[in-house]
């Protein structure tokens, strides 16, 4: 190894390829300081008072790198870096107050209805019978408000089933395997406002049979094997704000107007599905759809004006899809959207005009996604994100004005640039003129003096000790290192 080392640098071959390695060196010297113009010269603008890629800590003066906010240590003497981790992007802090709003909770214990199973715990008006071995629905006195049969072995829901419960407001029927629904179930329930079928077994919902539930403001359907579902499935919900469908082997939706009945539907949870497209005109009478979520799905395409007439959006999950590409204007509709999740879809590049007019945004996922055509012109019309997740933290650079960009750093290499340190690139040129021109004394010498000489054959094997680490594998480097 080490003699066809030795005898490989006596050829002129070997003198070549020491200077291309120089060249290569030089090269590489060449282009540090442009891309190092690039990333900061008519980039950079002041955000909040700092420089970008740094967040200021909280109302202080300080600012730090981007990569310190949120990495589990206290780096503002605040510990202002460590706020806002979570990731509770406006709307979502918005939805629990209106959350909070719709049930308030009554803190009287005393019981006052009058007739219900031993089994069952009575509380003010609420009966909660859970887990109680139930097969049918108890008889209990007609003012209750709130009735829960969570996980019981309940199989069927018959007809009239909670007729004489004018005032029942939530009903719970999760976790019970009810495979048959009758249509008229839940006849007279006018005043009902929350109602979970969750964790059962039913595959078909009959059209109209929430047609009494007028005041219905919560639909929770998720875990069942449903697989379809029509426009007329939601007759009567003209209250319905919140759906979710979690789970429920759903394969299409609606070809139109599945809001229809629904006019006031804000919230839409279809995760864990298996609908593979969206038709044009499902979404379009959902005008106060606030927040969608098609998590998990198998959706492969969608058409450019899918999210047209939805102007309140302010949530959109499309992440766990198929989605390859995206119509470039597909999000041009949606002017409150503030939060996007992309991640984990096989999209192959990203249109440089694709995010133009989400300028509310302020949290975007794109996990898992290889943008290959990345630049800073993608994200700045973002002007309000605050969080942006990628697959490699090298993209963090495209988006230094980001508050938040995941992933960190892995420690050990950075974007920024470590030779924007003057003393630093200075050495690194220093180094790379001696060894240029030492390589080319060497080769040099070798040609004007022919005889072998000791310091000389050591002069060489460090060189190609030093060349060969740069082109071989560790393993390599210690057989030709051995050798002197
Ligand atoms: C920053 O805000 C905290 C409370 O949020 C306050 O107590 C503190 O005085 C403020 N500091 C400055 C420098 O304004
Ligand atoms: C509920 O009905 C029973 C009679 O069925 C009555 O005694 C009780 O006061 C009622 N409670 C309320 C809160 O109306
Ligand atoms: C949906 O199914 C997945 C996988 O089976 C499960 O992890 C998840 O908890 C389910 N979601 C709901 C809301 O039931
Ligand atoms: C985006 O979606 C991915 C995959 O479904 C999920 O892991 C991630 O938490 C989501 N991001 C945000 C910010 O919700
Ligand atoms: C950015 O957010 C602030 C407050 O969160 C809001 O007042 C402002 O209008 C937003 N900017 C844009 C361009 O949407």
């Amino acid at each position: 190894m080490y003699v066809w080392h030795d005898a490989t640098m006596r050829s002129p071959q070997s003198a070549v390829s020491v200077f291309t390695l120089d060249l290569c060196l030089i090269w590489i010297l060449f282009t540090i300081p442009i891309t190092t113009t690039k990333a900061a010269g008519p980039e950079r603008r002041p955000s909040e008072g700092c420089p970008l890629g740094h967040f200021p800590c909280g109302n202080m003066s300080i600012c730090l790198p981007q990569v310190l906010h949120c990495n589990g240590q206290n780096d503002c003497p605040n510990g202002a870096d460590e706020d806002n981790c979570g990731d509770n992007s406006g709307w979502a802090d918005l939805f629990d107050q209106i959350y909070k709003r719709v049930y308030p909770q009554e803190l009287s214990t005393e019981c006052q209805v009058e007739q219900y199973p031993d089994r069952c715990q009575c509380l003010n008006n609420e009966i909660h019978c859970v887990h109680a071995g139930l097969r049918s629905i108890p008889q209990v006195s007609a003012n209750v408000t709130f009735l829960s049969l969570r996980s019981n072995e309940i199989r069927m829901l018959p007809d009239k089933a909670f007729i004489k419960y004018i005032k029942l407001q939530r009903l719970f029927l999760q976790d019970n395997c009810i495979g048959t629904v009758s249509i008229h179930a839940f006849s007279g329930l006018y005043k009902l406002q929350k109602l979970s079928l969750s964790q059962n077994c039913i595959s078909l919902l009959s059209p109209g049979v929430f047609s009494d539930l007028r005041k219905l403001k919560w639909l929770i359907l998720d875990d069942n094997p449903i697989t379809t579902i029509t426009v007329n499935t939601f007759t009567g919900l003209s209250s319905l704000f919140y759906l979710s469908m979690v789970n429920t082997s759903l394969e299409q939706l609606p070809a139109s107007r599945l809001c229809t009945h629904m006019p006031l539907l804000s919230w839409l949870d279809f995760e864990g599905n298996r609908i593979k497209s969206l038709g044009l005109s499902t979404l379009l009478a959902c005008e106060h759809l606030t927040v969608l979520s098609l998590r998990a799905n198998l959706i492969k395409s969608l058409p450019e004006n899918t999210f047209q007439s939805l102007h309140m959006m302010g949530d959109l999950d499309l992440s766990s899809n198929l989605i390859k590409e995206l119509p470039i204007s597909i999000f041009k509709d949606l002017p409150s959207l503030q939060i996007l999740n992309l991640s984990q879809n096989p999209l192959d590049h990203i249109h440089p005009d694709q995010f133009n007019h989400l300028i509310q945004l302020q949290s975007l996922g794109l996990e898992g996604v290889e943008i290959p055509n990345i630049q800073t012109r993608m994200f700045r019309p973002m002007n309000n994100l605050s969080y942006i997740y990628f697959k490699k933290f090298q993209y963090c650079s495209y988006t230094p004005h980001v508050r938040k960009c995941k992933p960190n750093s892995d420690g050990l290499s950075s974007f920024e640039d470590l030779l924007a340190n003057v003393v630093l690139r200075v050495s690194v040129w220093v180094m790379a003129f001696i060894t240029c021109f030492g390589n080319l004394f060497v080769i040099g010498m070798r040609t004007v003096l022919r005889a072998e000489n000791n310091l000389h054959a050591l002069c060489i094997k460090v060189l190609c000790c030093e060349y060969q680490r740069c082109r071989l594998p560790d393993g390599c480097l210690s057989v030709f290192c051995g050798g002197l």
